[in-house]
C-alpha cells in the first residue's frame, strides 16, 4: 500500500505560487464560469465557500476558497467528544511557565498502529485557541496511515517532516512532502495523512493566529528569502466514497468525532487562495553578511504570522539552511542572546552550528522569553580560534518557531523521559578570559 502511495505522490503535479487566486477542476466543466454560486452548479455539484479570514479583512490578506463538491459539508451527523490523546491546546495551564533552557531527545517509537493524528504529541504553546491567538508546538510519530479524516478549526498546521515522506490527501487535492520540505494545511481544511516509508516523525506548528504569509522584504528588494513561485498548491482531486468515514474535528482545544456516510474529500473543483501548500526549504534564498557580523536570524524567516502590532509576529517560521559564512573578524556562530521572543528549535537533519552535541534530528530545544542562550563551550572555543576563510555550512537543516509569548509546557512534556536532564551543562566551563589592562 505504501508503494502505491509513493507512486501516487511522485506523480503529482501542482499549481505554482504563494497566495495566488488558483483554480482547478478534476473533471472538465466542474468549475462555474463568471460567478461563484450559479443557480445550479455544474455537474450537479454543491457550491460552498470556505473562509479563512473575516469577509471584511483587507483584500491583500483576505483568504477564502470556493469548493464544488459532491455533498455540502453541512451534510454530516452530530459530532461527539473524542479522546484528545496527547494533544493539548492553549490556554496551557497544566504547568507554570518555565524560565529554564530545555531540550528534548526525539520522541520514542510509537505503539503499533499509530496514525498521524494519534501520534501528535503536544510540547506546549501560548495564547488562546478560542481567541485565535498564539500557537502550539507539537511533534508527531506514526507508523500507520490514517483511514480517518482530520480538520483543525483552531488553527493552520505547518508540518515539518524530519523522517519519512507523507502523502496528504486534502479537500483541495494531494500533496507530497518529504523531510527538508514543509506542508501547510489551512484552518478547517479536511485531510488524511498516508505514510510513504512505513513510519514518520516530525514537528507541527499549530498557528492559532493570522494565516502565515511571506515576510515583507524591505531593503532586500523584490526577490529573496522564500520566493513566492516556489510554493506549490494541489490540483483538484476527489474521492467518491459512499460508506462510513470517521471525521475528527479539533475545536477549541478538543477532538470531536463523527461517522459520515461518505468521504468529505469530495471536492471536484475549487478556486481561491485559502489553500494547502508545500515548500522545499532547500529553495530558500539565504541572505547574510558579506562584510562583518551577521544579521539577526529574522533574516531567515520563511513565513510569518503577524499580530496586531507591526513587526511583532505571533509566530515566525525560520530556517537555518545551508549557507556560506564569510564575515571578516566576526564570531560566526549565532551570538549569545536573551530575547523577548520565545524560541523553539528543531533539527531536520545533520547538526546545528551553535551546538556541538546533544541537539539531534527529531529533538528540540526551548529557550523561553529572556532565557540566556547561545553557543556551547566547545563551539565558542572553536569559533573564537578558527581561521576565518569562507566556509560552507551544509551539514544540517535546523528551524525555529519563534513566538511573541512564552511557551508553557504540557504536563507530559515537562515530565517526559526524553526531556534531557542537565542541558544547562553545555554552558558550563565557559572560561573567564577577562584580562583588564592596568
Ligand atoms: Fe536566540
Amino acid at each position: 500500500m505504501s508503494g502505491d502511495a509513493r507512486k501516487t505522490a511522485e506523480g503529482l503535479s501542482y499549481l505554482s505560487g504563494f497566495g495566488n487566486e488558483h483554480s482547478s477542476e478534476a473533471v472538465p466543466g466542474a468549475l462555474p464560469e463568471g460567478r461563484n454560486s450559479p443557480q445550479r452548479a455544474p455537474l450537479g455539484l454543491y457550491a460552498e465557500q470556505l473562509s479563512g479570514t473575516a469577509f471584511t479583512e483587507p483584500r491583500a490578506h483576505n483568504r477564502r476558497s470556493w469548493l464544488y463538491r459532491i455533498r455540502p459539508s453541512a451534510a454530516h451527523p452530530a459530532f461527539g467528544r473524542a479522546d484528545n490523546g496527547m494533544i493539548r491546546s492553549a490556554p496551557f495551564t497544566e504547568t507554570v511557565p518555565d524560565p529554564n533552557r530545555l531540550r528534548w531527545n526525539p520522541l520514542p517509537e510509537p505503539a503499533p498502529g499509530t496514525d498521524f493524528l494519534a501520534g501528535l504529541w503536544t510540547l506546549g504553546g501560548n495564547g488562546d485557541a478560542t481567541q485565535r491567538t498564539g500557537m502550539a508546538v507539537h511533534l508527531y510519530h506514526a507508523n500507520a496511515s490514517m483511514h480517518r479524516v482530520f480538520s483543525d478549526g483552531d488553527g493552520e498546521l505547518l508540518i515539518v517532516p524530519e523522517r519519512g515522506g507523507l502523502l496528504l490527501r486534502t479537500e483541495f487535492g494531494l500533496l507530497h512532502v518529504e523531510p527538508a520540505e514543509v506542508a501547510l494545511i489551512p484552518r478547517g481544511v479536511r485531510f488524511r495523512v498516508e505514510l510513504l516509508d512505513g513510519s514518520a516523525r516530525g514537528y507541527v506548528c499549530e498557528n492559532y493566529g493570522a494565516p502565515f504569509r511571506l515576510p515583507d522584504l524591505g531593503p532586500i528588494g523584490a526577490n529573496g528569502l522564500a520566493n513566492a513561485r516556489d510554493f506549490r498548491a494541489p490540483v483538484a482531486a476527489y474521492e467518491d466514497v459512499e460508506g462510513p468515514v470517521e471525521v475528527v474535528n479539533k475545536f477549541c482545544g478538543n477532538l470531536w468525532s463523527a461517522m459520515y456516510d461518505h468521504s468529505p474529500l469530495d471536492v471536484v473543483a475549487w478556486h481561491g487562495n485559502h489553500v494547502p501548500y508545500v515548500y522545499d526549504l532547500r529553495r530558500f534564498n539565504v541572505i547574510g553578511t558579506i562584510s562583518y557580523d551577521h544579521p539577526d536570524p529574522s533574516i531567515f524567516t520563511v513565513l510569518t504570522s503577524p499580530s496586531d502590532t507591526p513587526g511583532l509576529a505571533g509566530v515566525d517560521f525560520v530556517v537555518f539552511a545551508p549557507r556560506w559564512l564569510v564575515g571578516e573578524d566576526t564570531f560566526r556562530p549565532p551570538y549569545f542572546h536573551r530575547n523577548v521572543m520565545s524560541e523553539y528549535m528543531g533539527l531536520v537533519e545533520g547538526a546545528y552550528d551553535a551546538k556541538a552535541e546533544g541537539f539531534v534530528p527529531g529533538g528540540g530545544s526551548l529557550h523561553n522569553m529572556m532565557s540566556a542562550h547561545g553557543p556551547d563551550r566547545d563551539t565558542f572555543e572553536q569559533a573564537s580560534a578558527a581561521e576565518l576563510g569562507p566556509r560552507k555550512i551544509d551539514d544540517g537543516l535546523a528551524f525555529m518557531f519563534e513566538t511573541r509569548w512564552p511557551v508553557t509546557l504540557a504536563a507530559h512534556a515537562a515530565r517526559a523521559d526524553h526531556l534531557q536532564r542537565g542541558y544547562d551543562g553545555v554552558w558550563q566551563g565557559l572560561e573567564r578570559h577577562f584580562r583588564p589592562l592596568h
